[in-house]
């Protein structure tokens, strides 16, 4: 049985495969409008979300099968104490795949050793997010055309970004990508990035702190939330929150034909000005986020697509 747990469980031939997939999918969602009936897709959510839940729900639903699922330990047996390990045991029973996301890194993981059933990790702690990550790329293929020589700026707190850890190791699998790491010199990307990941493999890179400098050469920007829900403590996050803001004045400074992506939600790091600008691609990334989802429950469940 086949999980998504890293961005590196599909090979890029598997990749590249679904996301030709999602593309015949965005181009004709109604023909799979049944492929998935009888079906069913449990959303095991112990850490808030809107996009990613509701986009695997709509998935589900677009391919005509059905949801349940809770979207809070609170609301889980996981209040009452019980593992996640027994928690998958149960859903195995209850539903055909299922997505989870959980604060712990690697809970994911555990929970696929126990599952009778295909396991996306949909968000792990501070570590993955694989399913942003396919997100992210079909946007970038859609948009740019490739997946290859682009120079891509990654900003914001690349120390607890989930989805920048999972889009570098993605990425770093393509020719020519040159990556920028733009933020505060207390969140940049963590060690086992830096060093597993692009000086293992060779890529080209460089460490910055301010958006300006870095502007005029970037095919991509990508922005992210600073993640307060991982800070130790209040001091250290209001510090930080405000340190980049994207504005007109910093687009000014851009390509005309640069891309701007954000995994949402926002908060203050992308000035709502900026959003009409033909170049902000945020609110296009979350409807792809919906095609590419629906391409990989086909793909995990292996069914059969004309
Ligand atoms: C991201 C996440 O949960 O890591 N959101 C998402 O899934 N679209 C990014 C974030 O919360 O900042």
């Amino acid at each position: 049985m086949k999980h998504l747990l890293s961005p590196l469980d599909l090979s890029v031939n598997e990749l590249n495969d679904l996301l030709d997939l999602a593309d015949r999918i965005a181009a004709d969602p109604k023909k799979f409008s049944k492929c998935c009936e009888g079906k069913k897709l449990a959303t095991l959510f112990y850490e808030p979300s809107t996009r990613t839940r509701l986009s695997f729900e709509a998935a589900m639903l677009n391919l005509g099968g059905s949801v349940l699922g809770f979207s809070s330990a609170d609301s889980s047996s996981a209040a009452k104490g019980e593992s996640v390990s027994d928690t998958i045991r149960v859903i195995s029973c209850y539903a055909d795949i299922c997505a989870m996301r959980h604060p712990k890194e690697g809970a994911p993981m555990v929970a696929a050793s126990k599952s009778g059933i295909p396991v996306i990790n949909a968000g792990d702690g501070g570590h993955q997010h694989p399913t942003q990550t396919l997100t992210d790329l079909m946007t970038i293929r859609a948009l740019k055309g490739r997946l290859s020589n682009l120079t891509i700026g990654l900003c914001g707190d690349l120390k607890f970004g989930r989805t920048v850890h999972s889009l570098i190791e993605s990425l770093a699998r393509y020719t020519g990508i040159r990556f920028v790491l733009i933020s505060p010199p207390e969140l940049r990307v963590p060690d086992y990035i830096r060093e597993d990941v692009l000086d293992e493999k060779h890529m080209e890179y460089k460490e910055v702190e301010t958006l300006e400098e870095v502007m005029p050469e970037l095919d991509i920007l990508y922005m992210t939330r600073v993640q307060r829900e991982r800070f130790f403590n209040e001091e250290d996050y209001v510090r930080m929150k405000d340190f980049y803001i994207l504005d007109k004045a910093k687009m000014a400074l851009a390509r005309e034909d640069m891309l701007v992506l954000h995994p949402l939600p926002r908060v203050n790091e992308i000035s709502v000005e900026v959003d009409d600008d033909p170049r902000a691609a945020y609110f296009k990334q979350a409807q792809y986020g919906v095609y590419v989802r629906m391409a990989l429950i086909l793909t995990l469940l292996e069914v059969e697509t004309c």
